[in-house]
């Protein structure tokens, strides 16, 4: 780079005042634990997860707010996680695929895919999961158009939806949300 009068010490404050605003420390709970980072404020919060955290479990299919894959839980609600920026997380509670086993056992939205046949390849599968999750939480019971709504946001290539909408309703009889 060509040097300027005065360049050096004005490259260096701007060097040093652009890692100064480049970075910005967060702090999260992800499946129950704690994590303190410094990110970068165009980071997304997918790739926040998957490359920072290593929980790959989270898909990244489009990056463009179209597939559902990167869907996660925040705060309790689904998102997708290619939408926002991982600053826009900080002091918030994460669930992703990871987090919903407990005790070595599936969850029973898990257990139901798992019995009937909801998922083929898998890629679209941790978000089906989580964004069902959310649907059992606030209606334990729901009719299979209020499947279809809730799991709306997510694409399935392989499926056709007709064992996801089965296993989220086999998961809804067991009591599972
Ligand atoms: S990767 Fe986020 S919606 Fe497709
Ligand atoms: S199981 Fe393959 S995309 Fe849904």
């Amino acid at each position: 780079m060509a040097m300027k009068p005065g360049g050096k010490e004005q490259g260096g404050w701007a060097s040093a005042r652009t890692k100064e605003i480049g970075r910005h420390r967060i702090a999260v709970t992800v499946n129950g634990r704690r994590y303190e980072r410094e990110v970068e404020p165009r980071l997304l919060l997918v790739d926040f997860v998957r490359d920072h955290l290593r929980l790959v479990g989270t898909n990244e299919g489009c990056d463009t707010t179209h597939c559902g894959a990167c869907t996660v839980l925040l705060d309790g609600h689904a998102v997708k996680s290619c939408t926002m920026f991982a600053v826009q997380a900080d002091g918030s509670e994460i669930t992703t695929i990871e987090g919903l086993a407990a005790h070595g056992r599936l969850h029973p939205l898990q257990e139901a895919f798992r019995e009937n046949h909801g998922l083929q390849c898998g890629f679209c599968t941790p978000g089906v999961v989580l964004a069902a999750s959310e649907l059992l939480r606030v209606n334990p019971k729901p009719t299979e158009e209020e499947i279809r709504v809730a799991i709306s946001g997510n694409l399935c290539r392989c499926t056709g939806y007709v064992n996801i909408v089965k296993s989220v309703s086999a998961a809804s009889r067991a009591g599972g949300g």
